[in-house]
């Protein structure tokens, strides 16, 4: 069977959702540009997929054999991190137990004197120089009430993550767990070591909390999501 992907063109402002299969379709793409017309070998796991590209200049981009920043724009909507931050014991969770946290319960149940106090580690474990990296306005006049996309994006990581997420040792994981000090974490731009990394990592060296097999659909659902926050968790890109 030929392996013939129907790419739409899009032109809006937004890149087109660019998941796991718009990667193995581009690289697709190379693998035919490189053979100057052969059929590309299609990869064994590739669904079949009605891929969409974003539009003309990034797809060039995305072909290109060596990563490219992209335009601006772009690289700023992904928040890139020039490397995959692997995954790593948490050095918090003494002091969390210190404040008498209970990691097992949505951070909407954490009373709210408590809740403060957990802020100095998420600033620390997501490697953000104040308060601000999630909270609206400007150190010293912060509107802590205000709700943002940082902010609901770290309710979603407790929630889904620390609350239903264990290592492989079955042990409670925290923040720092993926984050280790940095805030960006994964190079969207290399699909196939991202790929890579999420199987070794994010498969591989965590469990889950209901004792359930462990696999990339528990995060990404059975019909696979890439853009997790988006789509699953339903937190628009909009910040
Ligand atoms: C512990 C949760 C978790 C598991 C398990 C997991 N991932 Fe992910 N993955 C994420 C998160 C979080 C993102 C970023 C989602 C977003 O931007 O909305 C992501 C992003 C990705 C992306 C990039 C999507 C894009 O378009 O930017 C790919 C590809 C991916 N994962 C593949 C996999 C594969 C394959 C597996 C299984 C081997 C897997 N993931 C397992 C959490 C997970
Ligand atoms: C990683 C993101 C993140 C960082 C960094 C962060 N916060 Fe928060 N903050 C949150 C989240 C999430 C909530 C909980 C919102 C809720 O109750 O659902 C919150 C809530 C709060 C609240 C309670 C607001 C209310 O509902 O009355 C205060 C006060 C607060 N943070 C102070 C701080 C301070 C001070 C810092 C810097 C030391 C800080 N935060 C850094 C994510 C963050
Ligand atoms: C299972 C791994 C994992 C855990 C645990 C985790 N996160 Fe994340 N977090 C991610 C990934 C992956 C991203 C997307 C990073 C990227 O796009 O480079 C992310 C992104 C974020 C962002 C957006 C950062 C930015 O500048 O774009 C915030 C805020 C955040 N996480 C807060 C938290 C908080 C708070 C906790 C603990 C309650 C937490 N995370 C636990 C994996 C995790």
């Amino acid at each position: 069977m030929r392996f013939v992907p129907t790419v739409q063109i899009r032109s809006d402002k937004h890149p087109a959702p660019r998941g796991a299969f718009v990667g193995i379709i581009s690289g697709a793409m190379m693998t035919l540009v490189a053979a100057c017309g052969a059929p590309p070998a299609p990869q064994a796991s590739a669904p079949t997929v009605t891929a969409t590209t974003p539009s003309g200049s990034t797809a060039k981009s995305e072909i290109s054999p060596t990563p490219d920043p992209g335009p601006p724009e772009e690289a700023e909507h992904h928040h890139g991190a020039s490397k995959n931050v692997n995954v790593g014991p948490s050095s918090m969770l003494a002091k969390v137990d210190k404040l008498g946290i209970d990691l097992s319960k949505p951070l909407s149940d954490i009373p709210l004197a408590k809740k403060k106090k957990l802020m100095p580690l998420f600033q620390k474990a997501l490697g953000f120089k104040d308060c601000t990296g999630c909270h609206a306005g400007e150190p010293g006049a912060i509107d802590f009430k205000a709700d943002t996309h940082d902010l609901k994006l770290a309710r979603g990581m407790w929630d889904h993550f620390v609350v239903k997420l264990r290592d492989e040792n079955n042990k409670r994981i925290f923040c720092d767990s993926c984050h280790q000090g940095e805030h960006h974490l994964l190079n969207r731009k290399d699909k196939d070591a991202l790929n890579t990394f999420m199987h070794d990592d994010y498969e591989h060296k965590f469990a889950r909390a209901d004792g359930e097999e462990h696999s990339c659909s528990t995060c990404h659902t059975d019909v696979f999501e890439g853009h997790i926050f988006r789509d699953v968790w339903k937190i628009s890109d909009e910040h």
